[in-house]
């Protein structure tokens, strides 16, 4: 009896032992299973190129947060962003694919415009676009906001317009009026002509020049000048400089003789036909052109009286030794040079080849405009008008 009851309490006792054994290697096989698959992500950031100081800061985030990390490459600016007063879990995700998309664009902006409620989530392409021009995100709120009270829309066009070269707040329904008739331009060709005004009608819209721009004052098809503007200041020239007798503000005249000086010494010659021409010339000369060749031809060579940029003093046709005619003057060794030279002395090229829609006027391989040097280096490098510096620029 005795030994039958100890032998049932050694074999309880058994069984307890059992018990706890067993139980002590399923934990033990899930601490080595859980050290395993903790050593494994350690190992997968430390293959995407985290430090272990920096795997030491992220091993404190949740496991959702970190297999968010894993899924993109290494991020210079995850610790930063994880230890931040502002930083939203649920957002962790888009700071890694924004900051990783848009490494040119200091991380903070991108991390403040995700963070901003303002924002619609599925626009961040179209904002962080923005931040390109707009440096700060506040700015871009109250952009965006102003955008909205104009019934204007955020989207892949209104953010390719805004971020054009040459884009201008003002006429930012001009330009989106324009583009609904003109679907077939590019973001830079509708920039262009809004900014040359091409949405008006050539004389029919027209405004008084500006004349407090000084020599910078642009007269063209919407622009004009009174028929008693004379400018002061006109100088004459004589001798090898003109081919009979012409005049130009003197600014325009001093740097003409300096480049017509400095082609000499290549062995050409450079001559001014006409500079000035005073309102009343012009139109005796407008006039004549629409007896020959009637209103609409002569409006594409010749401007209408008032509306000539030869009455401000600033332009001059230019010809050389053989006074050769305007239209010869394209095949000369004078107008090879002035092409890479005149900018140099502040004349541009007033009316080139392929521009004619925006100036109104055909192809004037003759005809230049001192503006200064530096606006003339501008056109030149950049190949723009004068109507389009002039807008962006000056106006
Ligand atoms: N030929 C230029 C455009 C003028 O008449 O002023
Ligand atoms: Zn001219």
């Amino acid at each position: 009896m005795v030994t039958d009851m100890k032998k049932s309490t050694i074999k309880k006792k058994l069984n307890k032992k059992r018990l706890i054994l067993t139980i002590i290697l399923i934990i033990l096989i899930f601490i080595i299973i859980y050290m395993l698959l903790n050593n494994s992500k350690n190992n997968n950031l430390k293959v995407k190129g985290y430090s272990n100081l920096e795997i030491k800061e992220i091993e404190k985030l949740t496991k959702s947060e970190i297999d968010t990390i894993l899924k993109y490459d290494y991020n210079e600016n995850l610790i930063y962003i994880i230890k931040s007063d502002n930083y939203n879990p649920n957002k962790l995700d888009m700071y890694l694919k924004y900051t990783l998309k848009y490494k040119e664009i200091e991380y903070l902006k991108i991390f403040e415009l995700v963070n901003n409620k303002d924002f619609n989530q599925d626009k961040i392409d179209e904002y962080i676009t923005l931040l390109k021009s707009y440096n700060d995100v506040n700015s871009i709120v109250k952009y965006v906001n102003d955008l909205k009270s104009k019934n204007i829309e955020l989207n892949d066009f209104t953010i390719s317009i805004i971020n054009e070269k040459y884009f201008i707040d003002d006429h930012i329904n001009r330009y989106l009026n324009y583009y609904n008739d003109h679907t077939d331009l590019k973001p830079s060709e509708i920039i262009t002509r809004v900014n040359s005004n091409l949405d008006f009608t050539f004389y029919d819209d027209s405004n008084k020049a500006d004349l407090s721009k000084g020599m910078y004052t642009l007269v063209n098809k919407f622009y004009y000048l009174d028929e008693d503007y004379v400018p002061d200041d006109l100088v004459d020239i004589t001798g090898i400089y003109a081919r009979d007798k012409a005049q130009l503000k003197k600014v325009a005249y001093d740097n003409f003789i300096k480049m017509a000086d400095t082609a000499k010494e290549v062995g050409l010659t450079l001559k001014v036909t006409t500079g000035y021409r005073s309102y009343n010339f012009q139109s005796t000369l407008y006039n004549n052109y629409v007896k020959i060749d009637g209103v609409k031809n002569a409006d594409t060579y010749s401007a209408r009286p008032g509306y000539s940029e030869h009455q401000l003093g600033y332009s001059a046709d230019i010809t050389n030794k053989n006074n050769v005619s305007f239209d010869e003057f394209e095949n000369t060794d004078e107008y090879k040079w002035l092409q890479e030279n005149a900018y140099k002395y502040g004349f541009i090229q007033r009316y080139p080849k392929g521009k004619e829609y925006i100036t109104g006027y055909v192809f004037e391989s003759w005809h230049y405009r001192y503006v200064g040097k530096d606006i003339a280096k501008y056109i030149y490098e950049n190949n723009i008008t004068y109507e389009e510096y002039y807008e962006y620029f000056l106006r």
